[in-house]
């Protein structure tokens, strides 16, 4: 199959062959980043931004040293001293930046739909773009790496979606402001997983049942078999009421600990997209402990995904 998609917005419409190709792919550069030269030429020539709204450690800095992996050139914004402060508009800084010849656009923005808008608007010049998260939309990007992560945990030689026909995968936390919660949810359903959402009913509203998952108010419930549990962090910035009691509460009630993970499947997992509120979504012993924890491994995969698919846009051989 060869690669048709001229941007990565979302995962909601992403079909079978591209998850397998995605995998595919990222396995290649997983073996490529083990190189002791890991630089391949493919977008040598071209620019590459990082258009990001909105803070971030993880997605921005994987994608600059993915970009740069590809030989590309590299560029930062930063929102707080450019033109945006004199009143220039999103789609203006976007079209500057076409105007300097960039080839790739990565674009994170606090409100759902901003990367949408940038790529209809940039589409005609054939310049790509990537949705580095949107408000509670979509972090496709951190879906694929999720995926990845979770089919290597379970044939690292082999990392193929259909691993996770039939697998049990325990998302908890808050799923209401979440966008990389809508992100798994998508990319799991489609390859067979059983998704099951927890958390307390005013960051997990029944509605989410008619997206194909299970919603459980209890943990305990909820992890009853579980091969896969992946906290997501109580996104303060997002909550504008009063939606939890406390986080000390959020804790005693959802927070993984190693007593919780007993109920779950003998081999599970844990996983967290970061950043983390130690002890709140997860204890610090839990969170640092590399027999349950594939933390760390998300961010390894993040840097092979993202040079997978920067290759695969940028023209790339499947
Ligand atoms: N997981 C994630 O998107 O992290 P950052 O906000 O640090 O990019």
């Amino acid at each position: 199959m060869g690669w048709q998609r001229r941007h990565i917005l979302g995962l909601r419409d992403f079909t079978p062959e591209e998850y397998e190709l995605v995998l595919k792919t990222t396995h290649t550069f997983q073996g490529v980043l083990a190189r002791q030269n890991w630089k391949v030429p493919t977008l040598s020539g071209k620019i590459v931004v990082n258009l990001f709204f909105e803070s971030s450690t993880r997605t921005r800095s994987s994608f600059e040293l993915a970009a740069k992996g590809l030989s590309a050139d590299v560029l930062n914004f930063d929102p707080g001293t450019s033109s945006l402060t004199k009143g220039e508009t999103i789609l203006d800084t976007a079209r500057t930046y076409c105007a300097m010849g960039v080839a790739i656009l990565i674009v994170r923005h606090r409100e759902p739909g901003v990367p949408h808008l940038i790529a209809q608007d940039v589409d005609r010049r054939g310049v790509r773009v990537f949705n580095a998260g949107d408000g509670q939309h979509e972090h496709p990007t951190q879906g694929l790496l999720d995926l990845y992560t979770l089919c290597h945990a379970l044939n690292p030689d082999a990392p193929h979606p259909s691993l996770l026909e039939g697998k049990k995968v325990v998302i908890v936390g808050d799923i209401l402001h979440s966008r990389v919660a809508r992100s798994n949810l998508w990319a799991l359903q489609r390859c067979g997983a059983q998704v099951h959402l927890a958390g307390p009913a005013t960051l997990v509203p029944k509605g989410f049942t008619e997206l194909g998952a299970t919603v459980h108010h209890r943990l305990d419930t909820a992890l009853s078999g579980a091969h896969f549990v992946m906290a997501l962090r109580i996104q303060q910035e997002r909550i504008d009421q009063q939606l939890i009691p406390s986080l000390r509460e959020y804790h005693r009630l959802f927070g993984l600990n190693h007593e919780r993970l007993r109920l779950c499947a003998p081999s599970v997992k844990f996983l967290h997209p970061g950043p983390t509120n130690r002890d709140v979504e997860v204890t610090s012993e839990l969170m640092d402990d590399p027999d349950f924890s594939l933390i760390d491994r998300q961010v390894t995969t993040g840097l092979a995904l993202r040079m997978a698919l920067l290759y695969l846009l940028g023209g790339g051989k499947p």
